[in-house]
């Protein structure tokens, strides 16, 4: 699975906005064509977008994705007719309600991929999920095809599918929230949060970001340029956090070869429920290229710690 924190939307008619979309260091940038493109601009918008991936190069790290118009609208088929190319790495689908919203793409991007003499299976899927419907329909939809890379929550949509309010406690999603978490999780995908409209209100940000990161969130969309690195900050491990894990795989890597599966680490058991934790920090990162110490780096540093709390030099 591949680093998700952020994703960025970019209008699929600005053309101003689209060539430096890659320069904010979102890790995934979707060129929307759905609720942020009026319908009397949609064709103008896939046309901008199609060509925008044929030419512009928004950075090697970035996840290239376009969300599409929903497979209910007659928008939905020709989007991906004309966005299917070599340098798409990914499809948005909005509004799914069931597995045969997914499958129908999946069948239309493999036959195109096919035609087009591209890889088979490499353009991936993201399946939103913003009704109702949808929601109650999480865990099938989430099974349903091998491109299906996570499943995403429409926050605004749901909200008015609901007859809910908007807030920042989340009321009216949270439930929602948790079931599409547990299906993305029961179905090995990633889950991936709705975005925070305000982007005039960082710490709010901030706010709902943790709170979708303790959930068990891998990511969450944004709207404006400035949210990107809030949210990077939320889901990037702290450098003490790094540390804690390498102490924790040392800790068990060394209990493993006396022939034991849990430790003490100071004064806290080490199990398989702490080892996985600490593997997953290490891997996000790993990815988001941070510094992870050596084992002879953090035994070094154990040792300098301990010297200076035996009250050596000081
Ligand atoms: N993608 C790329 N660039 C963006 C951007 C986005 N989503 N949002 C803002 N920018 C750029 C602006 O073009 C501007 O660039 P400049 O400094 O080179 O002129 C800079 O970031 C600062 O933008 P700012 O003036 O603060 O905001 P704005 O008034 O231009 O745009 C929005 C505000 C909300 C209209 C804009 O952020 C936006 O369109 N967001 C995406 C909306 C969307 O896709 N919604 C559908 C999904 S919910
Ligand atoms: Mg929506």
């Amino acid at each position: 699975m591949r680093l998700r924190r952020s994703r960025l939307y970019v209008p699929g008619n600005n053309p101003k906005m689209i060539p430096p979309a890659g320069l904010y260091g979102a890790d995934v940038i979707s060129l929307d064509l759905e609720d942020s493109v009026p319908l009397e601009y949609k064709t103008d918008a896939r046309m901008l977008v199609s060509e925008a991936l044929k030419v512009i190069d928004f950075g090697p790290a970035t996840e290239v994705t376009v969300r599409i118009n929903p497979m209910s609208t007659p928008y939905g088929k020709w989007d991906i007719k004309q966005i299917v190319s070599e340098k798409l790495h990914g499809i948005y689908i909005p509004k799914v309600e069931s597995r045969e919203d997914v499958i129908q793409v999946d069948d239309i991007v493999t036959d195109l991929e096919e035609k087009k003499g591209l890889p088979i299976g490499r353009i991936k899927l993201f399946a939103t999920l913003e009704t109702a419907k949808g929601i109650i329909n999480a865990y099938d939809i989430a099974r349903c095809s091998k491109r299906l890379e996570a499943l995403t929550i429409g926050g605004e949509d749901l909200t008015a599918d609901l007859g809910g309010e908007r807030s920042s406690t989340g009321t009216a999603i949270n439930t929602a929230r948790s079931m599409v978490l547990l299906a993305a999780k029961a179905a090995g995908i990633q889950a991936i949060d709705t975005v925070y409209s305000d982007f005039g209100d960082p710490e709010g940000l901030r706010k709902e970001t943790e709170m979708i990161k303790t959930m068990g969130y891998d990511g969450k969309a944004c709207i404006h340029p400035s949210q990107v690195e809030i949210i990077h900050s939320v889901f990037d491990p702290t450098p003490e956090q790094i540390l804690y894990a390498v102490r924790v795989k040392m800790a068990i890597e060394e209990a493993k070869k006396k022939g034991s599966g849990a430790v003490a680490l100071g004064a806290k058991m080490i199990d398989r429920p702490i080892v996985l934790k600490a593997e997953r920090v290490l891997e996000i990162a790993k990815m988001a290229d941070l510094d992870i110490p050596s084992p002879e780096e953090v035994t070094e540093m154990m040792q300098q710690k301990a010297k200076k709390s035996g009250g050596g030099d000081d």
